[in-house]
């Protein structure tokens, strides 16, 4: 059972996501717990304050780190593994994915706003970006994240469909195809419905080259 606490202010945001589709039912099966937790709730100050002007100056609000302190202290244990998102972490991947499948409890903090304070960072055994472009905050980064850990999951989709994932081994999908066999002129390929199953394995293996080389030849000089 892995668990995962997440710590942002904007717990709205992730309303969808624990509520529809795969992570709905891998929660409902007891693959996964899911914590939302409000930064707001553990900021000391009497106006309940989260974030305050730069020293320095510059633009915008920084995130103070009292109450970030505060709510790591509060949930983490020895087995957490503490995630800072932001555009200046290690660019996460599908391997980061399976080895953060292996743990028992992650805690993810959202950034906002225009920054967070540099202290922050202390709490973070690791900082994950998500890619090179910048959003709003970690609140998509984190669901995200959690998405692509939470389906590699032992029972929570079929491990025949991961196996075969894009980035598992660093090739693109094959072509997939359902009925009709013909539709608006364009036809399934005669291999798929021959029943031949070698040939199949092979006319698959031949697409996968193909498409990486085509798309993503960067993914084959890695290989
Ligand atoms: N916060 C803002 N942009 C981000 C990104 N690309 N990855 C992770 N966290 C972020």
């Amino acid at each position: 059972m892995l668990k995962i606490d997440i710590l942002t202010l904007f717990p709205h945001m992730f309303d969808g996501f624990v509520s529809e589709s795969i992570v709905k039912r891998a929660i409902e099966k007891g693959k996964v717990e899911i914590q939302v937790h409000n930064i707001r709730d553990y900021s000391k100050d009497p106006h309940k304050k989260v974030d305050d002007y730069a020293f320095g100056g510059g633009s915008g609000m920084v995130l103070m780190p009292q109450p970030i302190f505060d709510a790591v202290e509060a949930i983490r244990t020895e087995k957490s593994k503490v995630i800072l998102l932001t555009p200046q972490g290690k660019v996460f991947k599908q391997s980061d994915a399976q080895e953060l499948s292996l743990e028992t409890h992650l805690i993810l903090i959202c950034g906002h706003y225009e920054g967070f304070d540099e202290r922050i960072r202390t709490l973070a055994d690791l900082e994950l970006s998500i890619g090179d472009y910048v959003l709003t905050g970690g609140e998509l980064p984190a669901q995200v994240i959690s998405d692509s850990i939470i389906r590699l999951l032992d029972g929570v989709i079929t491990k025949e469909s991961h196996e075969l994932d894009s980035f598992q081994e660093p090739l693109l999908d094959y072509p997939t195809y359902t009925k009709p066999q013909e539709f608006r002129g364009m036809k399934v390929p005669d291999v798929l419905l021959s029943g031949h199953h070698e040939k199949i394995r092979e006319w698959r293996r031949e697409q996968q080259l193909e498409r990486t080389r085509k798309r993503r030849p960067d993914l084959l000089e890695k290989r």
